[in-house]
């Protein structure tokens, strides 16, 4: 059976003193997760967590990639610079990344393609806003946006990881049921099925308020394969529930 995989994004939180602490108590916790691990940090912290982490069965994580590698963009970072920490994921597409930083479906994409070109895997965030829910066009945004990014990486989809986060879930509290969830994750496992013979097998995470109270019956769904947390991701107590709720 495919494993799941719990992956925090710690968004913009964090010191050099809160990581260490953090990471030390996950690590204390965690022991031989039936489950993949992951976090995914701010890109300053990446050498002092790959350090914390080094031997470990946490994996590392960025929150986003430049779509260009490598010259003359101020700020960004390129894939090539994150593969050098050892990171195994990078969050593409985010929404508070589609919202405050405009980046559209092509964008996203080719990020993802620059990502899986460094040996990186993309976890390819989709989700709908409130608005676009009550007006019934859940499925078409999620669509879109998926179908960006599986028509320009082709065969090479079946390497990404797809996160469904519902904008209106994240950071309010307000999760997605695990009927609401699966009925996305479920569309969104029949895109892939038409894309690659290969679907099975590419994780669908949940993202958008999980926590140590949901997490078991968000996961227990046929196509959540795991989950990508925000909030509860910074109480290690939190994020070890969550783990073991994956097992
Ligand atoms: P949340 O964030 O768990 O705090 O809702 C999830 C995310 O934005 O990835």
């Amino acid at each position: 059976m495919k494993k799941k995989l719990i992956a925090g994004n710690w968004k913009m939180n964090g010191s050099l003193a809160a990581n260490e602490a953090l990471l030390k108590s996950v690590l204390a916790g965690v022991g031989q997760a039936e489950c993949q691990v992951a976090v995914c940090v701010p890109a300053v912290y990446l050498a002092q967590c790959q350090a914390l982490l080094a031997d470990s069965i946490v994996s590392l994580g960025a929150q986003d990639v430049s779509s260009h590698e490598g010259g003359a963009y101020t700020g960004e970072i390129a894939p090539a610079m994150l593969k050098e920490f050892g990171l195994r994921y990078v969050i593409v597409g985010h929404s508070e990344r589609r919202q405050y930083h405009l980046e559209s479906d092509e964008v996203v994409a080719s990020k993802a393609q620059r990502a899986l070109a460094c040996g990186i895997t993309p976890i390819v965030c989709v989700g709908e806003t409130l608005a676009e829910r009550e007006a019934g066009k859940t499925e078409e945004v999620v669509k879109r946006q998926l179908a960006a990014v599986i028509a320009i990486n082709g065969h090479c989809i079946s390497e990404v990881v797809v996160a469904y986060e519902p904008v209106w879930a994240i950071g309010t509290g307000l999760s997605a049921t695990a009927e609401q969830a699966q009925q996305v994750h479920a569309v969104l496992r029949a895109q892939l099925k038409a894309a690659t013979p290969s679907a099975d097998r590419i994780k669908l995470l949940y993202g958008g308020s999980m926590n140590a109270s949901n997490a078991a019956s968000l996961l227990a769904q046929p196509d959540i394969d795991g989950g990508l947390i925000g909030g509860a991701a910074l109480k290690a107590q939190d994020f070890l529930t969550i783990i073991a709720a994956a097992a």
